[in-house]
Order: structure tokens, then C-alpha cells, then sequence
């Protein structure tokens, strides 16, 4: 029998009393890779009451007391590291060595953070500078905790995404409720082994696990949490947003992100950023690029060269490290071999691909595909890229803006002053020139508009979005 893992509440690791566990299925093992508690509102309720009563003596030490302790959690995350990077593998069928990459990443953005909130300093106003004003006001502003941040992670960087909404919240004195994803909570375990190991005070992170479905209502709606971090499907984050009330909403949803291919594109360099960007962990990145618009000049040679770079593509399992890899479970398959079908029925040119093997899609390439398939504007979340021809500039800044989405774009041309005329009208958070659409590096702010998001997350924006700006006016009356 596989191994049950419990959930973790005031510094104890614990079985839940409903008695009810959630089968984790390995993406590619067909196996069963452990079992995680389905815990009950009784102890959402205990490990929300305990977070606060926590956070008092939390927010009340120096900002480099906590920052001992998150040091003490990289040195316990790097002696896990291998264990960790293969727990992601294995639950969420990430290639070996970019899940070591992960944690590496993960243990790099926390001592970023550490080093981020031990330098930021507040403010102090003078009353003479508003019209009328005097000399006898100063306000002092400063930073301070939201109070209990909900913690919300997708499946797909189990441990890095989880831990860009922990560690800035932690360091800057809050406590927290970390929701892991269901596919992904054995991996959030881990990480939390790592925190307990490096002695965090109990009730200061509690972990609580069971389908998002199911407590998830009852989490996001509960009057002890003062801030949710949510990262995840457009879907979820919109039922949260209408169900959260008046609590402060930092959410990075899905993307349809486009790649503009102009003319004078260096296309050696595009077809290979584009593969890259379009392809690794089979698609599921929410920054992948999901769309290509192409000028019908060079759309003949940008394709062939793209078919080229896919053909390249290994497939299999994520144990050697094959950069196309099963998805995450049979349903998104079927999804995302729906909108292939849907597309080679309404008339788009199959280039390569369109071969599935259970939950496992080839990489898929389509041309000549138009707005009336879906794939022109759906999310796939797997291996397959639509090419859409464009005529004009216009028409692809149009089309790009037409997509519900707004995460990031690429424009690839060698006209740097076109490129960024054409940045400034794209609807996204980001627009990358000459490179694939990407999160990193994480100090960086990170920003999804319209369907893709609200608030900002990148290390300092993180940070500032756990906290709130207390200030304090001086009065001098002489
Ligand atoms: P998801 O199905 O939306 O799940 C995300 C998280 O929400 C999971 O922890 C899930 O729990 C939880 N959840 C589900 N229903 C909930 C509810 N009613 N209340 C509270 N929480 C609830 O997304 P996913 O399949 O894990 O991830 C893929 C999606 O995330 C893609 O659309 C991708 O683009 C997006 N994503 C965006 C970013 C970004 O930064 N913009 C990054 C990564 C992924 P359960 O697992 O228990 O259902
Ligand atoms: O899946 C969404 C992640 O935020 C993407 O991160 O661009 O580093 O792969 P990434």
C-alpha cells in the first residue's frame, strides 16, 4: 500500500478525523504514488484559529529573526532536494531534471526574498509639501502584515509556485494557509517536511489538503483569512473572485500567449524559442506559447524550420528527462485532443503530430488555422500549437488582443523600435522581445490582465501585496 501522508497544523503532522484520503495516480506510472488527507471543516477551522493566534508573535519578530528561519529552510530544502525533485516528478509527471531545477529555483527565490524584505524601508512625508501644509506633521509610513494569507498552487510547479506565495508571505511576518494542489500535495508536503525540519514556530504555516472542490468554497469564504494568493485555472480564479468578499486577490490565471512573427525575424532563433516556448513539460506551462502569428511572408519557412525543431522532440517518460511527457491526467488529453480534432475538422493543415498514446500527446503542430476553431483561442494546457497567417501588423496586434487573455506576448523581428511599438498596444502583462514568454527571472513582476489575472507576483510585488502600508503621523506642537 502506498504511503499516507498527513497534513500539518500547529507544528504536528496529523491524520484527518473524517478518516477520508485522496489517492494520488502518478501522470505516467499507472500506479498509485501515496495518499493525501481530505481534511474537514472542523480542521480548516483548527488550522486557521492556530494560525492566528501564531502570526502575533510572528509579525513581532525582526524581519532578520524570520529570515533566519526561511535560511534554515533552503539549507533543509537543499538536503532534500533529490527526494523533493523526484516526488514532482512522479506526481505530476515533470521531467527529472527540470524538477530538480525547480527546487533549486524554489531555494534561489527564497533567499532573494529574504535579501528583498531585509532591504526595503519605509517613508517619511513632511506636511509642508501640500498646499497650506506646515512643518508640524511627518508621517511615517511602513510596511506591516496583512495577518492570514491563503495560499493557493496549481499542479504544475508544485514546490516553486507554492513557495513564491509562502516565503514572501512568511518573511514579512504572516502567517499562512497553504492549499497545494490535489496532484501536487505530496510535493507540498515535502516542502513543508523541509519548513518544520528548520524549526518554524508552530502555527505559523499550516498545510491543509483535500480537493479545492471541496474545501475550497469554505477556505476562500472563511472570515480568518485576510489575503488570498491564488494562482491557477481562469475558471477557478473567477468563482473565487465572486465568492471572496472584501479580502485582497493577488490571482495569475491562465494565457493564450501569442508569438508575432515579423518579416525580418531571425528565424533560426524564433523557431527555436517558439519550440521551447510552445513545447517544454509538454505545454503545461501557463506562460507557454499557445499561439503563433505569423506575416504569410515568411509563414511557409517559419513552419518547415518549426517541424524541423519538433521533430528533434523526445517523447516518453519524465525519468529520461524526454522533453514531451504524458499530461497530467486522461481528461486534459482528451481535451486537449478534442481541440485538434475540432481544428482538422474546420480545415487546419495537419504539419506533424496528432498521435496520442493514452495520456500521452505527441507534439502536435497545426497551420492555416482561423478563428472560428477553438484552438484559436482555448487554452490547450498540452502539445499543440496553432499557427494563424496574418496579413498586416494590424491584424496581428488584433488578433492577439482578441483573445479573453492577457499574460504575455513575444514579438520576433529585428526592428527593435517596431517591436516595441507593437508591445505597447499588446493586451498582456508582459511582452517579451526576441525570447519565449517566461515567469523568470522571479524578481521580476509578474502580471496577468484581463482573464489571466489581477495584482501583480515577482518577488517585491509579492511582498508588497502581503502587506499593507501602516503610517504614522507625527503632530509637533511647539
Ligand atoms: P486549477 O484546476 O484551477 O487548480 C488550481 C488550484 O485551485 C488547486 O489547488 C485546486 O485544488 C484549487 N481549487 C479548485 N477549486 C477551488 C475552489 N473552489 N476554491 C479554492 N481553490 C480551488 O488549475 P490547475 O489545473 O492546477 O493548473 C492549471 C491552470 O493554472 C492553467 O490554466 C494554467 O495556465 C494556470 N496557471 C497559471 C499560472 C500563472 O502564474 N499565471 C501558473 C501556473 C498555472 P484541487 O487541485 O484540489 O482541485
Ligand atoms: O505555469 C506558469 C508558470 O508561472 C510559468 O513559469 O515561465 O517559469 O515556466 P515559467
Amino acid at each position: 500500500m502506498s504511503k499516507n501522508y498527513k497534513f500539518y497544523v500547529n507544528g504536528e503532522w496529523k491524520e484527518s478525523e473524517s478518516g477520508e484520503t485522496i489517492d494520488i495516480f502518478s501522470p505516467y506510472m499507472s500506479q498509485e504514488v501515496g495518499r493525501v488527507q481530505a481534511i474537514s471543516r472542523q480542521e480548516v477551522d483548527e488550522a486557521i484559529d492556530v494560525a492566528k493566534i501564531a502570526q502575533k508573535e510572528w509579525a513581532n519578530l525582526t524581519v532578520r529573526n524570520r529570515g533566519e528561519y526561511l535560511y534554515r529552510w533552503i539549507d533543509e530544502l537543499l538536503a532534500m532536494k533529490l527526494d523533493i525533485a523526484k516526488t514532482i516528478m512522479e506526481e505530476v509527471g515533470k521531467p527529472y531534471s527540470d524538477a530538480v531545477k525547480e527546487v533549486e529555483r524554489t531555494v534561489d527565490f527564497i533567499r532573494y526574498t529574504i535579501e528583498e524584505a531585509t532591504h526595503m524601508q519605509g517613508e517619511s512625508m513632511l506636511g509642508e509639501s501640500f498646499p497650506g501644509g506646515n512643518r508640524s506633521k511627518i508621517a511615517i509610513s511602513h510596511r506591516v502584515p496583512i495577518g492570514i494569507v491563503l495560499a493557493i498552487s496549481p499542479f504544475n510547479y508544485p514546490v516553486n509556485l507554492s513557495v513564491a506565495k509562502i516565503a514572501p508571505a512568511l518573511i514579512s511576518g504572516n502567517a499562512v494557509i497553504f492549499k497545494p494542489a490535489t496532484q501536487g500535495a505530496i510535493s507540498g508536503v515535502k516542502m513543508v517536511e523541509a519548513l518544520h525540519r528548520a524549526g518554524l514556530p508552530k502555527g505559523v504555516l499550516n498545510l491543509v489538503t483535500g480537493r479545492g472542490s471541496v474545501i475550497g468554497d469554505y477556505l476562500i469564504e472563511h472570515p480568518g483569512i485576510n489575503m488570498i494568493s491564488f494562482t491557477g485555472g481562469t475558471n477557478t480564479g473567477m468563482h473565487i473572485s465572486k465568492r471572496a468578499g472584501m479580502v485582497p486577490l493577488v490571482m495569475e490565471l491562465g494565457g493564450k500567449d501569442p508569438a508575432i512573427v515579423l518579416e525580418d525575424a531571425d528565424m533560426k532563433l524564433t523557431s527555436k524559442q517558439i519550440t521551447s516556448g510552445a513545447y517544454s513539460y509538454s505545454g503545461q506551462r501557463c506562460t507557454a506559447i499557445k499561439r503563433v502569428l505569423v506575416k504569410e511572408s515568411v509563414a511557409d519557412e517559419l513552419v518547415t524550420l518549426l517541424k524541423q525543431e519538433i521533430e528533434a522532440l523526445t517523447v516518453g517518460s519524465p525519468v529520461e528527462n524526454n522533453q514531451i511527457v504524458p499530461l497530467i491526467d486522461d481528461n486534459s488529453a482528451e481535451y486537449v485532443q478534442g481541440l485538434i480534432d475540432d481544428a482538422l475538422e474546420k480545415g487546419a493543415t495537419l504539419v506533424i503530430g496528432n498521435k496520442r498514446e493514452g495520456n500521452l500527446i505527441y507534439p502536435t503542430l497545426l497551420d492555416n488555422v482561423t478563428s472560428e476553431m477553438k484552438i484559436a483561442w482555448e487554452e490547450p494546457f498540452g502539445p499543440v500549437l496553432p499557427i494563424i497567417r496574418v496579413q498586416s501588423d494590424d491584424e496581428a496586434i488584433s488578433v492577439a488582443n482578441e483573445s479573453e487573455f492577457g499574460l504575455q506576448a513575444s514579438i520576433f523581428t529585428k526592428n527593435v523600435d517596431k517591436a516595441f511599438s507593437i508591445a505597447a498596444r499588446i493586451e498582456a502583462g508582459s511582452v517579451q522581445i526576441n525570447g519565449r514568454p517566461e515567469r523568470g527571472p522571479d524578481h521580476f513582476p509578474f502580471i496577468g490582465t484581463k482573464g489571466s489575472g489581477m495584482g501583480a507576483q515577482g518577488i517585491r510585488r509579492s511582498i508588497e501585496s502581503m502587506t499593507r502600508e501602516k503610517i504614522t503621523v507625527l503632530n509637533i506642537n511647539e
